[in-house]
Protein backbone atom coordinates (compact mmCIF):
# COMPACT_ATOMS: atom_id res chain seq x y z
CA UNK A 1 0.00 0.00 0.00
CA UNK A 2 3.18 2.25 0.55
CA UNK A 3 3.89 1.80 -3.13
CA UNK A 4 -0.12 4.05 -4.00
CA UNK A 5 0.50 7.85 -4.54
CA UNK A 6 -2.47 8.83 -2.00
CA UNK A 7 -3.36 12.26 -4.19
CA UNK A 8 -3.20 9.94 -7.13
CA UNK A 9 -5.98 7.47 -6.38
CA UNK A 10 -9.37 7.15 -8.18
CA UNK A 11 -12.44 8.22 -6.34
CA UNK A 12 -14.70 5.72 -8.13
CA UNK A 13 -13.47 2.35 -8.87
CA UNK A 14 -15.65 0.15 -10.91
CA UNK A 15 -15.14 -3.84 -11.31
CA UNK A 16 -16.10 -6.28 -13.85
CA UNK A 17 -16.04 -9.58 -11.54
CA UNK A 18 -15.17 -12.11 -14.42
CA UNK A 19 -14.34 -15.65 -14.50
CA UNK A 20 -16.46 -17.09 -11.32
CA UNK A 21 -17.24 -20.17 -14.23
CA UNK A 22 -13.64 -21.02 -15.34
CA UNK A 23 -12.40 -20.65 -11.93
CA UNK A 24 -14.32 -23.61 -10.94
CA UNK A 25 -14.11 -25.11 -14.20
CA UNK A 26 -10.34 -25.89 -14.24
CA UNK A 27 -10.95 -27.67 -10.83
CA UNK A 28 -14.03 -29.68 -12.30
CA UNK A 29 -16.02 -28.52 -9.76
CA UNK A 30 -19.71 -27.04 -10.35
CA UNK A 31 -19.92 -22.93 -11.25
CA UNK A 32 -21.54 -22.23 -7.94
CA UNK A 33 -18.59 -22.95 -6.18
CA UNK A 34 -16.56 -20.58 -8.36
CA UNK A 35 -19.56 -18.32 -7.65
CA UNK A 36 -18.46 -18.58 -3.74
CA UNK A 37 -15.52 -17.57 -4.06
CA UNK A 38 -15.94 -14.64 -6.06
CA UNK A 39 -17.82 -14.08 -3.08
CA UNK A 40 -14.68 -13.75 -0.63
CA UNK A 41 -13.04 -12.10 -3.57
CA UNK A 42 -15.73 -9.05 -2.99
CA UNK A 43 -15.03 -9.19 0.96
CA UNK A 44 -11.07 -8.86 0.16
CA UNK A 45 -11.81 -5.92 -2.48
CA UNK A 46 -14.19 -4.01 -0.21
CA UNK A 47 -11.99 -4.22 2.74
CA UNK A 48 -8.88 -3.05 1.07
CA UNK A 49 -10.44 -0.40 -1.15
CA UNK A 50 -11.62 0.90 2.19
CA UNK A 51 -8.42 0.43 3.90
CA UNK A 52 -6.84 2.31 0.68
CA UNK A 53 -9.27 5.27 0.84
CA UNK A 54 -11.57 4.45 -2.20
CA UNK A 55 -14.90 6.65 -1.70
CA UNK A 56 -16.18 4.90 -4.46
CA UNK A 57 -16.38 1.08 -5.16
CA UNK A 58 -19.05 -0.12 -8.01
CA UNK A 59 -19.03 -4.00 -8.63
CA UNK A 60 -20.71 -5.48 -11.35
CA UNK A 61 -22.49 -8.49 -9.39
CA UNK A 62 -25.52 -9.54 -11.77
CA UNK A 63 -26.32 -7.89 -15.13
CA UNK A 64 -29.25 -8.18 -16.55
CA UNK A 65 -27.97 -11.23 -19.27
CA UNK A 66 -27.39 -13.19 -16.12
CA UNK A 67 -31.01 -13.80 -16.01
CA UNK A 68 -30.87 -16.32 -18.75
CA UNK A 69 -28.76 -18.15 -16.84
CA UNK A 70 -30.10 -21.89 -15.71
CA UNK A 71 -31.92 -20.68 -13.07
CA UNK A 72 -30.07 -23.39 -10.56
CA UNK A 73 -27.47 -20.88 -11.15
CA UNK A 74 -29.03 -17.67 -10.58
CA UNK A 75 -31.33 -18.99 -7.42
CA UNK A 76 -27.62 -20.08 -6.00
CA UNK A 77 -26.29 -15.84 -6.87
CA UNK A 78 -29.28 -14.56 -5.32
CA UNK A 79 -28.73 -16.88 -2.20
CA UNK A 80 -24.93 -15.64 -2.13
CA UNK A 81 -26.14 -12.22 -2.29
CA UNK A 82 -28.38 -12.14 0.66
CA UNK A 83 -25.37 -14.38 3.04
CA UNK A 84 -23.04 -12.03 1.80
CA UNK A 85 -25.14 -9.01 3.13
CA UNK A 86 -26.03 -10.46 6.24
CA UNK A 87 -22.35 -11.18 7.02
CA UNK A 88 -20.84 -8.28 6.28
CA UNK A 89 -23.32 -5.87 7.27
CA UNK A 90 -21.65 -5.41 10.66
CA UNK A 91 -18.58 -5.23 9.10
CA UNK A 92 -19.89 -2.39 6.81
CA UNK A 93 -21.19 -0.30 10.15
CA UNK A 94 -17.43 -1.02 11.57
CA UNK A 95 -15.92 0.78 8.51
CA UNK A 96 -18.25 3.35 7.98
CA UNK A 97 -19.36 1.66 4.66
CA UNK A 98 -22.50 3.18 2.66
CA UNK A 99 -24.62 -0.05 0.68
CA UNK A 100 -26.37 0.99 -2.19
CA UNK A 101 -27.72 -1.11 -4.77
CA UNK A 102 -27.86 0.20 -9.04
CA UNK A 103 -30.20 -1.84 -11.47
CA UNK A 104 -33.56 -2.89 -11.72
CA UNK A 105 -33.87 -3.98 -8.28
CA UNK A 106 -37.41 -4.71 -8.19
CA UNK A 107 -36.90 -7.68 -10.50
CA UNK A 108 -34.81 -9.65 -7.81
CA UNK A 109 -36.90 -12.29 -5.59
CA UNK A 110 -38.77 -10.25 -3.12
CA UNK A 111 -35.74 -11.60 -0.20
CA UNK A 112 -33.50 -10.41 -1.65
CA UNK A 113 -34.56 -7.02 -2.19
CA UNK A 114 -36.06 -7.11 1.24
CA UNK A 115 -32.09 -7.64 2.61
CA UNK A 116 -30.83 -5.63 0.62
CA UNK A 117 -33.32 -2.39 1.38
CA UNK A 118 -32.40 -3.42 5.50
CA UNK A 119 -29.03 -3.04 4.64
CA UNK A 120 -29.29 -0.04 2.95
CA UNK A 121 -31.22 1.87 5.47
CA UNK A 122 -29.12 0.06 8.31
CA UNK A 123 -25.98 1.87 6.62
CA UNK A 124 -27.40 4.92 5.16
CA UNK A 125 -25.42 7.59 7.18
CA UNK A 126 -22.41 5.93 7.01
CA UNK A 127 -19.63 7.72 5.06
CA UNK A 128 -16.54 6.01 4.40
CA UNK A 129 -17.01 4.44 1.08
CA UNK A 130 -20.32 3.79 -1.18
CA UNK A 131 -20.21 0.18 -1.97
CA UNK A 132 -22.83 -0.22 -4.72
CA UNK A 133 -23.77 -3.25 -6.09
CA UNK A 134 -25.33 -3.53 -9.73
CA UNK A 135 -27.88 -6.10 -9.73
CA UNK A 136 -29.86 -6.76 -12.42
CA UNK A 137 -28.02 -4.25 -14.06
CA UNK A 138 -27.74 -3.60 -18.23
CA UNK A 139 -26.21 0.08 -18.73
CA UNK A 140 -28.25 0.46 -22.06
CA UNK A 141 -31.66 -0.51 -19.78
CA UNK A 142 -30.10 2.44 -17.39
CA UNK A 143 -30.27 5.09 -20.09
CA UNK A 144 -33.66 3.84 -21.32
CA UNK A 145 -35.37 3.98 -17.49
CA UNK A 146 -33.45 7.61 -17.16
CA UNK A 147 -35.11 8.62 -20.40
CA UNK A 148 -38.36 7.23 -19.23
CA UNK A 149 -37.97 9.71 -15.99
CA UNK A 150 -37.21 12.39 -17.71
CA UNK A 151 -40.02 12.01 -19.99
CA UNK A 152 -42.28 11.86 -17.09
CA UNK A 153 -40.72 15.31 -16.14
CA UNK A 154 -41.21 16.83 -19.13
CA UNK A 155 -44.92 15.68 -19.50
CA UNK A 156 -45.48 17.24 -16.01
CA UNK A 157 -43.77 20.08 -17.21
CA UNK A 158 -41.17 20.19 -14.66
CA UNK A 159 -38.39 20.00 -17.56
CA UNK A 160 -38.33 21.70 -20.41
CA UNK A 161 -36.60 20.02 -23.58
CA UNK A 162 -34.04 22.53 -24.37
CA UNK A 163 -33.19 22.53 -20.69
CA UNK A 164 -31.33 18.88 -21.01
CA UNK A 165 -27.69 18.79 -21.04
CA UNK A 166 -25.37 15.59 -19.92
CA UNK A 167 -25.14 17.39 -16.64
CA UNK A 168 -28.92 17.06 -16.10
CA UNK A 169 -29.21 13.62 -18.01
CA UNK A 170 -26.77 12.09 -15.68
CA UNK A 171 -29.22 13.01 -12.43
CA UNK A 172 -31.61 10.79 -13.73
CA UNK A 173 -29.08 7.49 -14.17
CA UNK A 174 -28.76 5.21 -11.63
CA UNK A 175 -25.65 6.78 -10.08
CA UNK A 176 -27.02 10.00 -9.52
CA UNK A 177 -25.09 11.92 -7.12
CA UNK A 178 -22.23 9.55 -7.51
CA UNK A 179 -18.88 11.33 -9.27
CA UNK A 180 -18.48 8.92 -12.44
CA UNK A 181 -15.75 6.10 -12.32
CA UNK A 182 -12.12 6.75 -13.05
CA UNK A 183 -10.96 3.83 -12.65
CA UNK A 184 -12.59 0.21 -14.44
CA UNK A 185 -11.35 -2.84 -13.57
CA UNK A 186 -12.11 -5.88 -15.30
CA UNK A 187 -10.94 -9.75 -14.48
CA UNK A 188 -10.59 -12.59 -16.58
CA UNK A 189 -8.77 -11.04 -19.68
CA UNK A 190 -11.94 -10.20 -22.04
CA UNK A 191 -11.69 -7.26 -23.61
CA UNK A 192 -15.17 -5.68 -23.00
CA UNK A 193 -17.62 -3.64 -21.22
CA UNK A 194 -20.21 -5.48 -21.07
CA UNK A 195 -22.94 -3.39 -21.29
CA UNK A 196 -21.70 -1.86 -17.63
CA UNK A 197 -21.77 1.76 -16.94
CA UNK A 198 -21.77 2.70 -20.86
CA UNK A 199 -22.40 6.07 -20.04
CA UNK A 200 -20.50 6.94 -16.41
CA UNK A 201 -17.23 5.20 -18.34
CA UNK A 202 -16.74 7.81 -21.16
CA UNK A 203 -13.22 8.94 -19.71
CA UNK A 204 -12.67 6.07 -17.17
CA UNK A 205 -9.04 4.41 -17.15
CA UNK A 206 -9.87 0.67 -18.34
CA UNK A 207 -7.50 -1.79 -16.67
CA UNK A 208 -8.03 -5.84 -17.47
CA UNK A 209 -6.21 -8.56 -15.94
CA UNK A 210 -6.24 -12.25 -16.56
CA UNK A 211 -6.91 -12.82 -13.07
CA UNK A 212 -9.74 -14.66 -12.48
CA UNK A 213 -11.87 -12.62 -10.13
CA UNK A 214 -11.89 -15.49 -7.29
CA UNK A 215 -8.34 -15.05 -7.07
CA UNK A 216 -8.80 -11.53 -7.19
CA UNK A 217 -6.86 -10.32 -4.08
CA UNK A 218 -4.88 -7.27 -2.38
CA UNK A 219 -1.63 -7.26 -4.74
CA UNK A 220 -3.90 -7.54 -7.93
CA UNK A 221 -5.96 -4.16 -6.40
CA UNK A 222 -2.24 -2.49 -6.32
CA UNK A 223 -0.85 -3.31 -9.12
CA UNK A 224 -3.91 -1.88 -10.64
CA UNK A 225 -3.99 1.53 -8.98
CA UNK A 226 -0.36 1.41 -9.96
CA UNK A 227 -0.78 1.20 -13.17
CA UNK A 228 -3.79 3.41 -13.00
CA UNK A 229 -1.41 6.78 -11.20
CA UNK A 230 1.39 6.09 -14.35
CA UNK A 231 -1.59 6.86 -16.75
CA UNK A 232 -1.82 10.40 -17.85
CA UNK A 233 -5.52 11.39 -18.30
CA UNK A 234 -5.92 14.08 -20.76
CA UNK A 235 -9.75 14.67 -21.02
CA UNK A 236 -9.17 14.89 -24.84
CA UNK A 237 -7.30 17.53 -24.38
CA UNK A 238 -2.96 17.07 -25.51
CA UNK A 239 -0.31 16.40 -23.63
CA UNK A 240 1.30 19.95 -23.06
CA UNK A 241 -1.94 21.39 -21.87
CA UNK A 242 -2.28 18.82 -19.07
CA UNK A 243 1.38 19.69 -18.59
CA UNK A 244 0.31 23.94 -18.57
CA UNK A 245 -1.99 23.17 -15.99
CA UNK A 246 -0.21 21.43 -13.31
C1 LIG B 1 -18.82 -13.64 -13.48
O1 LIG B 1 -18.33 -14.95 -13.52
C2 LIG B 1 -19.50 -13.34 -12.26
C3 LIG B 1 -20.83 -13.20 -12.10
C4 LIG B 1 -21.83 -13.41 -13.18
C5 LIG B 1 -21.43 -12.84 -10.83
C6 LIG B 1 -20.56 -12.15 -9.85
C7 LIG B 1 -20.87 -12.70 -8.52
C8 LIG B 1 -20.00 -12.82 -7.49
C9 LIG B 1 -18.65 -12.28 -7.54
C10 LIG B 1 -20.36 -13.54 -6.24
C11 LIG B 1 -21.45 -13.01 -5.42
C12 LIG B 1 -21.51 -11.53 -5.38
C13 LIG B 1 -21.86 -10.83 -4.28
C14 LIG B 1 -21.94 -9.37 -4.33
C15 LIG B 1 -22.09 -11.50 -3.02
P1 LIG B 1 -18.82 -15.89 -14.67
O2 LIG B 1 -19.74 -16.89 -14.06
O3 LIG B 1 -19.37 -15.11 -15.81
O4 LIG B 1 -17.46 -16.56 -15.08
P2 LIG B 1 -17.08 -17.22 -16.47
O5 LIG B 1 -17.08 -16.09 -17.48
O6 LIG B 1 -15.73 -17.77 -16.22
O7 LIG B 1 -18.12 -18.27 -16.74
Amino acid sequence: MERLKKDKLPRHVAIIMDGNGRWAQKRLLNRVIGHEKGMDAVRRVVRNCREIGISYLTLYAFSNENWNRPSREVSALMILLERYLLKELPEMMENSVKLNAIGRIDLLPPSAQKTLQRCMKETENNNGMVLSLALSYGGRAEIIDGIHKIAGDIEKGRVKVEDITEELFSRYLYTDGMPDPDFLIRTSGEMRVSNFLLWQIAYAEIYVTDTLWPDFGEEDLINALIDFQKRERRFGLTGSQIANRR
